[in-house]
């Protein structure tokens, strides 16, 4: 078997796993630093590297330690190299550059975006006792051609696979992303940080039909815009709250709606019809893409695929099987890395001592890995 140290901090999570042939996670420890972004309703760059200085060397060791190997069972480290803040991609970098080059293992490099979608490869093994062989015979891999929505906070792509690692973009958010709207809406409504959780929660008591909420269809393109969904809402919000309401939904910043503001609006219902129209429009352009390809099945990715009514609508409307991740491997891991680094290293791929952070690193243009 080829177990791959996988390192994950391109955000506000510092991970690491040990990832049996792409497929088992033999162990992961993932650091969240929720509880200190909370304060600022929002990642705050230069607290989230320092954080994963902090805890990086910890989390790699403990990772280490409870999947029960040595340095001689790794066959490769791999980093997400980007697409994510800079500062928080050089620590996961950086790391797996010196455990590298220490151990005399092979690195290669990842992109966070192809990460998310290699969830769905992921097999968690029931208990300690396994038999990785067998356990990954009894999970049947995706079967290509498959379609693939990407939702996280920074990202939302609609992504045709012929084959691994072979990305043809249908269609992408043309403004804000769908985690990004579920954030910054949550923000608006006061209902804290991270916003996903907190809408889908509140929504669970509410009615989706309350309130009428715009879905932009684009015509007939896989793109998406989330944008007037967002202002919408805020544009209800100071309908109702006049001067006391806010002006303007600002990054960063928490803006808390005045007590009697909400007490006016419904807030589960709101939330509730907030993401039904996200959901709409998410389940009827992929639906509409797995009717126009061949495709096998269909796969969700990145932190809103946690989302239940987004995966319920999903696979009521899809005529091919819909796979998506146990929700704490849909937000940032490093098992997922380490399961996209797998096919990258069978095919070769190797990443040169040179390996930088790319910040905007994009899916389809990623570029190919230099070899040592
Ligand atoms: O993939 P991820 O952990 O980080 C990025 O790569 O961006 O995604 C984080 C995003 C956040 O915007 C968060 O609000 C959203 O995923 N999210 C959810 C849920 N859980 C996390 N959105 C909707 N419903 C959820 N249950
Ligand atoms: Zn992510």
């Amino acid at each position: 078997m080829i177990n791959i140290l996988g390192v994950e901090t391109s955000c506000d999570e510092t991970s690491a796993a040990v990832v049996a042939d792409g497929r088992m996670i033999r162990a992961q420890v993932v650091a969240s630093q929720i509880d200190i972004h909370r304060a600022y309703g929002g990642v705050f760059p230069e607290m989230a590297s320092r954080q994963h200085i902090l805890a990086i060397v910890p989390v790699v060791e403990e990772t280490l330690r409870k999947a029960g190997v040595s340095w001689d069972d790794i066959a490769a480290l791999a980093a997400t190299h980007g697409p994510g803040l800079a500062g928080s991609l050089l620590v996961g970098v950086n790391v797996v550059k010196g455990l590298a080059w220490a151990a005399q293992r092979p690195m290669v490099g990842v992109n966070h975006l192809e990460a998310h979608i290699y969830a769905n490869w992921l097999i968690e093994p029931p208990d300690a006792v396994f038999d990785p062989a067998s356990l990954i015979a009894r999970h049947p891999a995706p079967a290509f051609p498959l379609l693939c929505l990407i939702v996280s906070g920074g990202h939302t792509e609609l992504i045709y696979m012929q084959d691994h690692m072979q990305y043809r973009a249908l269609g992408r958010t043309i403004d804000d992303a769908a985690g990004e709207a579920f954030d910054k809406v949550a923000r608006l409504m006061g209902l804290g940080y991270p916003g996903g959780p907190a809408i889908e929660q509140a929504a669970s008591r509410g009615d989706p039909t309350a309130y009428d909420l715009p879905r932009a269809w684009l015509g007939d393109s896989y793109d998406f815009s989330f944008s007037g969904l967002k202002t919408a809402v805020l544009r209800l919000v100071q309908k109702v709250g006049g001067d006391d309401a806010p002006t303007a939904i600002s990054r960063g910043k928490r803006t808390r709606v005045p007590a009697g503001v909400m007490r006016k609006i419904n807030e589960a219902d709101l939330a509730a019809s907030f993401q039904e129209a996200l959901v709409d429009v998410l389940v009827a352009k992929t639906a509409a893409a797995a009717a126009a390809y061949p495709v096998q099945e269909v796969l969700l990715a990145g932190g809103v695929a946690a989302n239940k009514r987004l995966r319920q609508r999903m696979a009521e409307r899809l005529s091919v099987p819909l796979r998506y991740p146990p929700p704490r491997l849909c937000t940032d891991n490093a098992a997922m890395v380490a399961a996209a680094a797998y096919f990258r290293y069978q095919a070769g791929e190797r990443a040169a001592w040179d390996l930088d952070v790319i910040p905007a690193l994009q899916l389809a243009t990623s570029p190919p890995e230099k070899a040592i």
